[in-house]
């Protein structure tokens, strides 16, 4: 029988590459997917637990269902990810309609627990399904990975050139042993796995040789990859960037998030100095300019330590592209404290930063230990106030990039263009730039915006054919934004694909 499903995804790539694994595992059962809830047979949430706020979107949603099943007796609602692991069987209590929760270190499973719940008649035929790693033992030897049934997980995906995509994610390591105080990803994604190499590289080859141009490899702290082959050997993270660079010869474009910025080999610098289709960018978090806040949230690094970890970056590669996330209130800080935040980024130049209320997390170190003493006003006014440092940067940044020729690629319509094709418009600065420039440019001639990113990751705006969405082309920069760089197209590039 021909079965519907909706899928939602909430957080970080990493759940976005989960998802597209979920959703090939289920086509591939014969579920066909709808972008409308209530159409679809099996509602499934993938979810995202590192801040509060991410959660309540997923209750509001879980909320609104709570009625859908009187009308619809064999619809499947799951939870899946982050918050069916950290909130367990909790979620049943407080939405008795959700009937499956899969923690992200059991997904392999999940196909098999929706034909569990398998209608017969107009009724669910089961018992809730309930799939979490709990306290069951860790995953914790890098060989048992290679037989780990999440690896057939990853294993799993389509290859196929018909689902047209330029850019795609690959995991080379899952978890995190960090244990940052304030974080929850070390009890929901549990330990730190790593894949094994082979399997990596033949992964990236057979996306390349689909026509993907991109691929962002994937890991929570990724630069820790070293996978022990068992028989003496080692395969570093360095060593692997190498072996891709060679193997996927035909990728354009290689890129790597998230890093940690300790222990930072100096030969994984070297690889990104060395191969040409490795993107200089790095995602590189400091969360934090003192030493006394670094201490409390367990990073294992000194300001100072950090910002010789960006000399010595920048020191290989001075046209590197750095960015970083920030956690501002963090219970204790004090205003001056907050104020060495700024100064690192003023330091690092960083390209972006992502900004975030501290946010409590139950389950975590931080908030046994900690009181969350910094109030929400003073919160919000630090993360503005961080927020105009890391613009200034990006401005000063983006006015450099003018004059010069980049690689661009097309990701989609800029959401400018989008609106104004919608003919919405509501008269806020930006539209009204756009409109203007529209009626003085001739009318019998529609142009696109299009946008795209450098190899820097730096967001680009141009005109262009929305044809050349999904391919590399070459930008001039005309004119720069606080954010954003605006070009003209200078010639097109044709996508590489295999042999080519
Ligand atoms: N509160 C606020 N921000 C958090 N992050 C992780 N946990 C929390 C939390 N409890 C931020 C960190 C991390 C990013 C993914 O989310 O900056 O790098
Ligand atoms: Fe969380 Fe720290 Fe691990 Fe990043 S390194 S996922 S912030 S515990």
């Amino acid at each position: 029988m021909r079965r519907t499903l909706y899928l939602e995804t909430f957080g970080c790539q990493m759940n976005e590459l989960d998802s597209e694994l979920v959703l090939t595992q289920l086509r591939a059962r014969g579920y066909e997917s709808t972008d409308d809830r209530q159409q679809a047979d099996v509602i499934l949430y993938n979810t995202c637990s590192v801040r509060e706020h991410a959660e309540q979107k997923v209750w509001s949603r879980l909320g609104e269902m709570r009625n859908w099943k009187q009308t619809k007796p064999h619809l499947v609602i799951g939870v899946i990810g982050c918050m069916a692991e950290r909130d367990g069987t909790n979620i049943f209590q407080r939405f008795p309609h959700v009937d499956l929760l899969c923690g992200p270190g059991e997904l392999d499973k999940l196909a098999m627990m929706i034909d569990n719940l398998t209608t017969v008649g107009n009724q669910l035929h089961s018992e809730r399904q309930v799939a979490l790693m709990g306290s069951r033992s860790r995953r914790s030897s890098t060989l048992a990975a290679a037989h780990d049934n999440l690896e057939l997980l990853d294993l799993s995906r389509s290859f196929s050139p018909t689902d047209n995509a330029a850019q795609a994610y690959v995991r080379i390591t899952r978890g995190c042993n960090k244990f940052c105080t304030y974080c929850v990803v070390p009890y929901t994604r549990g330990p730190e796995v790593h894949r094994p190499p082979e399997n990596i590289i033949e992964e990236v080859r057979r996306l390349a040789d689909a026509g993907v141009l991109e691929v962002t490899l994937l890991g929570q702290t990724i630069n820790h990859y070293r996978y022990d082959h068992g028989d003496g050997r080692i395969t570093t993270f360095g060593q692997l960037l190498y072996q891709i660079h060679e193997a996927a010869s035909h990728l354009p474009r290689l890129r790597f998030v998230t890093s940690f910025p300790r222990d930072f080999e100096d030969e994984a610098l070297q690889a990104m100095r060395d191969c040409p289709r490795i993107c200089r960018y790095l995602h590189v978090p400091a969360q934090h300019g003192s030493d006394r806040i670094l201490k409390l949230m367990n990073r294992g690094y000194t300001a100072e330590q950090y910002l010789q970890f960006i000399g010595r970056a920048r020191a290989y590669m001075p046209d590197i592209s750095l960015a970083s996330d920030f956690i501002v209130g963090f219970p204790t800080e004090t205003d001056q404290e907050f104020q060495t935040c700024k100064e690192v980024i003023r330091q690092c130049r960083f390209k972006n930063s992502f900004i975030f209320k501290y946010s409590l997390r139950p389950g975590t170190t931080a908030i046994t230990r900690f009181e969350d003493d910094v109030p929400p006003e003073v919160k919000k006014q630090r993360n503005n106030e961080l927020l105009d440092v890391q613009a200034q940067v990006c401005d000063q940044n983006n006015r450099e990039m003018v004059g010069r020729q980049v690689e661009v690629m097309v990701e989609g319509q800029s959401k400018l263009a989008s609106r104004w094709v919608a003919g919405s418009g509501n008269g806020n600065q930006v539209e009204l730039g756009w409109e203007k420039r529209q009626k003085s440019q001739d009318a019998d001639q529609p142009k696109f915006q299009l946008s795209g990113r450098t190899r820097g990751d730096q967001i680009v705006v141009f005109d262009g054919d929305p044809a050349l969405v999904g391919q590399l082309v070459e930008v001039d920069i005309t004119r720069s934004k606080t954010l954003t760089l605006f070009g003209r197209l200078t010639r097109d590039r044709r996508p590489v694909t295999a042999g080519v």
